[in-house]
């Protein structure tokens, strides 16, 4: 066993990447990669997202209390880099990462274009959870491609998953008790 001095979090990785989407109160748009994210209630529908207090998507979340969760396919992985790697204060990352949006249904933030699943979400809390706020929010929308989701089940192998640092990981196929 070795003790582990940092990357802890590590251990609970891989975790599927999305791409955050976020609006200001003046309308402004972000977009921003993300792993750290949990279904944290079935009924209410409910998740938790982690966010660094110094993003500028957290500067937008705090204005509106509203966010979305696209689960790009393996063909955006360039995408989560340019999104996690930059931040939309000084650059428009849609427009750098070549990535078209389209109007959510219920929140204010943008939805991504080609994304496998979509998740709308309010915001109910923000806990201070150190250098992250944790955003405990309501689905108040969830959608997924069917070429990708079927029967409530992630099916392909082509969702990417964050193992730490710049590793990406894919499901491959699976194996059942069945
Ligand atoms: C694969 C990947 C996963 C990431 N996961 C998170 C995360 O869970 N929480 C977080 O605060 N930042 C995470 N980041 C870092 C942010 O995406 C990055 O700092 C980004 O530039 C913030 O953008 P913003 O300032 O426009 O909000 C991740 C980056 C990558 C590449």
């Amino acid at each position: 066993m070795i003790t582990l001095k940092e990357n802890f979090y590590r251990l609970l990785h891989p975790k599927i990447v999305f791409l955050l989407t976020s609006a200001g109160k003046d309308g402004k748009h972000n977009v921003m990669s993300c792993a750290w994210a949990t279904p944290a209630s079935e009924e209410p529908p409910k998740v938790i997202v982690c966010v660094s207090k110094e993003h500028y998507t957290t500067e937008l979340i705090l204005q509106t209390e509203e966010f979305a969760i696209n689960i790009p396919t393996k063909d955006m992985v360039k995408a989560i880099w340019i999104c996690g790697s930059k931040s939309g204060r000084s650059v428009d990352k849609f427009k750098e990462a070549k990535l078209k949006t389209f109007k959510a249904s219920k929140v204010s933030a943008p939805l991504i274009e080609g994304c496998a699943g979509f998740i709308e979400c309010k915001v109910t809390k923000t806990i201070d959870a150190g250098e992250c706020y944790a955003f405990l929010s309501d689905v108040v929308e969830s959608k997924a491609d069917e070429r990708y989701f079927k029967k409530g089940i992630w099916i392909a192998d082509n969702i990417p998953m964050h193992l730490g640092g710049r590793k990406i990981v894919y499901f491959s196929s699976s194996s059942s008790h069945e």
